[in-house]
């Protein structure tokens, strides 16, 4: 959720969350408001996603690195946003038979994610969905791997939502969070602020522990990132 101009990838490395804050500039945060980021809407949705693209790599990759990947496998990325989690998946799985695919419920999301990954969805290897979480239309036990990446914050009843996940999920598949701030001592006021001004549901690591296991996942690791307030949380189906 924390927002950074592009040019500061070694800033964001060394950085937590509330020290990116700080680095926010006043038109990113003109256009973070009106484009929404619980529901990107509009041509500021747009610019916002176009810009999580590139300011959410290093904190998604960071996460994927934990992951296995199959080259036939089917991925699902709830919350794709501007597409790049997508491509980046994809792009892990290397050639194949491997499909991924992205669900938002935000219209603008679903159209920034078809527009990024047009030549995949062409070559037949890429879908996006629009729907929520809450009632995903997919069939049971659809997906080998499901990701979220900085979109956990939003969902409207984690833990219900999180059973949601867990049913299209087959078993002995991976369900991986991705967060770029957990709850912890020491964040600044105006991360405080930001979880406050949108109603974000950010948590302990034993909290998201507990959270997985209550909606059924086993096997649930977390990892924290040092120097940085980042967090990904990994549960098998
Ligand atoms: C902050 S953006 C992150 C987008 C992308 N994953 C990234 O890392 O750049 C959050 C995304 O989650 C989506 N989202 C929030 N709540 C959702 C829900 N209940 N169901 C589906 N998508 C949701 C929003 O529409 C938005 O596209």
């Amino acid at each position: 959720m924390t927002q950074m101009t592009s040019q500061e990838p070694e800033a964001r490395k060394r950085a937590g969350s509330a020290e990116l804050d700080a680095l926010r500039t006043a038109e990113e945060r003109r256009v973070t408001d009106e484009g929404n980021p619980a529901r990107p809407t509009g041509e500021s949705g747009s610019m916002m996603l176009q810009r999580m693209n590139r300011s959410h790599a290093d904190v998604t990759n960071w996460a994927l690195d934990y992951l296995d990947f199959d080259s036939s496998a089917t991925a699902l990325d709830i919350g794709c946003g501007g597409g790049a989690t997508m491509r980046r998946i994809l792009d892990r799985m290397g050639p194949g038979s491997g499909v991924v695919v992205g669900v938002d419920y935000s219209e603008v999301s679903c159209e920034e994610s078809r527009r990024l990954n047009a030549d995949m969805i062409e070559a037949g290897s890429m879908r996006v969905v629009q729907a929520s979480v809450e009632d995903l239309p997919f069939d049971d036990a659809s997906f080998d791997l499901i990701t979220t990446v900085e979109s956990f914050y939003f969902w409207p009843d984690p833990l219900e939502s999180l059973r949601e996940v867990r049913r299209v999920l087959k078993r002995e598949g991976s369900f991986m969070l991705v967060a770029d701030v957990y709850r912890k001592e020491g964040l600044s006021r105006q991360v405080l602020d930001n979880i406050e001004k949108y109603h974000l549901t950010v948590l302990t690591p034993q909290e998201y522990r507990d959270l997985f296991v209550a909606a059924g996942f086993s096997d649930v690791t977390v990892h924290v990132r040092p120097g940085t307030d980042w967090i990904c949380v990994e549960g098998v189906a």
